[in-house]
């Protein structure tokens, strides 16, 4: 995105990109094969499940992984393509190979050129953190980037770790047969998210696919054998080990900034303790015509942000006045139901000790949702206690991931509770909950419940 919105602008901009394609992490082993595969496994897992409900009857059902791995695969192959085609388009010279830091206006691209830059914009993104203890070897015991491409549907799982990528990948094997089981360090998954919606979700993981949670446990150890994993987790607040065995095991806890083999040091910049590049508000490091925008910077690591910083970078460069506010930036996480969330969540306003009112309206009561049989979830509004500024929405049900695009709209041009309950949202629509939900945090009482 900087690349091509710098190109757009008028700058003459060379990309160095290490791997064979384009597209970063979120493209090639992201955000696009996962929801490929979680759309797939969806539509199966509909099919035995659900479609009887409506007067389907499908008769017996049978599983291709290795078709449903080519179709995510070709979705990945088109997607990179079509950036290739944009690099062409805007005219963007592209050098695959390692590039470093050779000066603060030169980078070395391995086996290519030597490219001079009046600026410079890193944004080699992050890698999945390791766990001490529990060594990847990439078969049994895996990242999210394998997890894409497993030999085979494993019988049983263990996810370390109830972040986003647990929880989807949860879903993804559970819904194709996979036993799941989750170990998640906290009392909670989808630290970040709205704790209801967390807690909703992990009802729903357990009641439809059977996903076993230990919750309060860290993974310290795992030792690979012939028939899997045998994982030894202890209690957070200490106590005795317990062993688990799976075929598979991932290791999905966070992700850490990439920043090796950068050579940061010739540039004169260094990281932070997080190994984050540090910059300022307008994204420059130590050396001001040098960026670092995603993932190797501080902020939600998800890929809509990372456009935003590049957006953000190229205009700045143009002399545009962008904005950039990490707090508009929603979180979605594309499990069934969705769960999807933007602006301040409940107990940071409680920390804060700033004064909030709280609407909320389930899917239940939602027409559109009974009709697509769809009633699991709810939209919470939340405003300002004295001025009913909107202050943040979460949403768990169908279509979360879209409909809180309306949250995300009024928190940017400051909308009250009021404003929402305002808007003349389609019927039947799922988004027509948010105006039900945000009465309810302006006046106390939505109209349908
Ligand atoms: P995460 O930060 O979302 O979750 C990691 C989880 O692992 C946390 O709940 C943490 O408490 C737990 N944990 C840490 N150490 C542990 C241990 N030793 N034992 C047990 N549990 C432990 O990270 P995740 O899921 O790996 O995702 C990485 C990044 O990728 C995140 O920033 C996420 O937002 C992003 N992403 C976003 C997606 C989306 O937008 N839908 C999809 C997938 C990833």
């Amino acid at each position: 995105m900087a690349a091509i919105r710098a190109a757009q602008l008028g700058f003459s901009v060379a990309l160095v990109e290490r791997y064979p394609t384009l597209g970063g992490t979120c493209l090639n082993v992201g955000c696009i094969p996962s929801k490929a595969l979680l759309d797939s496994s969806e539509k199966y897992y509909d099919a035995r499940k659900h479609f009887a409900e409506h007067g389907i009857e499908v008769g017996s059902l049978t599983l291709s992984w290795e078709k449903m791995k080519a179709r995510k695969d070709a979705v990945v192959r088109q997607t990179v393509s079509g950036v290739d085609y944009l690099m062409k388009k805007n005219k963007i010279a592209v050098y695959h190979g390692h590039g470093r830091f050779v000066s603060a206006n030169e980078i070395q691209v391995d086996g290519g050129p030597r490219l001079y830059g009046e600026h410079i914009i890193i944004a080699t993104g992050s890698k999945p953190t390791p766990l001490p203890g529990i060594p990847i070897d990439k078969k049994r015991i895996v990242t999210s980037t394998e997890a894409l491409s497993l030999p085979e549907v494993p019988p049983s799982m263990v996810i370390i770790g109830g972040g986003v990528i647990g929880i989807e990948m949860a879903s993804v094997y559970g819904r194709l047969g996979s036993q799941i089981t989750i170990v998640e360090f906290l009392d909670r998954i989808l630290p970040g998210l709205d704790k209801e919606a967390a807690a909703e979700m992990q009802k729903a993981l357990s009641a439809d696919y059977g996903v076993q949670f230990l919750l309060g446990y860290a993974a310290e150890g795992a030792e690979v054998g012939p028939e899997g994993v045998n994982l030894t987790i202890r209690p957070r607040t200490g106590g005795e080990p317990k062993t688990l065995s799976a075929h598979t095991v991932l290791v999905a806890v966070g992700r850490r900034p990439y920043t090796e083999g950068l050579e940061l040091e010739k540039a004169g910049l260094s990281t932070d303790e997080r190994g984050r590049i540090p910059v300022n508000d307008h994204l420059q490091t130590a050396v001001p015509h040098i960026y670092a925008i995603g993932d190797v910077i501080q902020g939600p690591m998800l890929a809509h942000k990372a456009s935003e910083d590049g957006v953000f970078v190229a205009e700045s460069l143009a002399g545009r006045k962008p904005h950039l506010d990490y707090r508009l930036v929603p979180s979605v996480v594309y499990t069934w139901p969705e769960v999807a969330s933007v602006g301040y969540l409940e107990e940071e306003l409680e920390k804060l000790g700033r004064p909030y009112r709280v609407g909320k309206f389930p899917y239940r009561a939602s027409g559109r949702a009974r009709a697509a049989h769809e009633v699991r979830g709810f939209v919470k509004v939340i405003s300002d206690a004295k001025t009913d500024q909107l202050l943040g929405m979460h949403v768990i049900g169908a279509r979360a991931a879209d409909v809180i695009a309306v949250g995300v709209a009024g928190l940017a041009y400051g909308a009250s509770a009021e404003d929402l309950f305002r808007l003349p949202l389609a019927h039947p629509t799922f988004s027509e909950s948010i105006k039900e939900a945000a009465l309810g945090a302006s006046e106390g009482q939505p109209i349908h419940i």
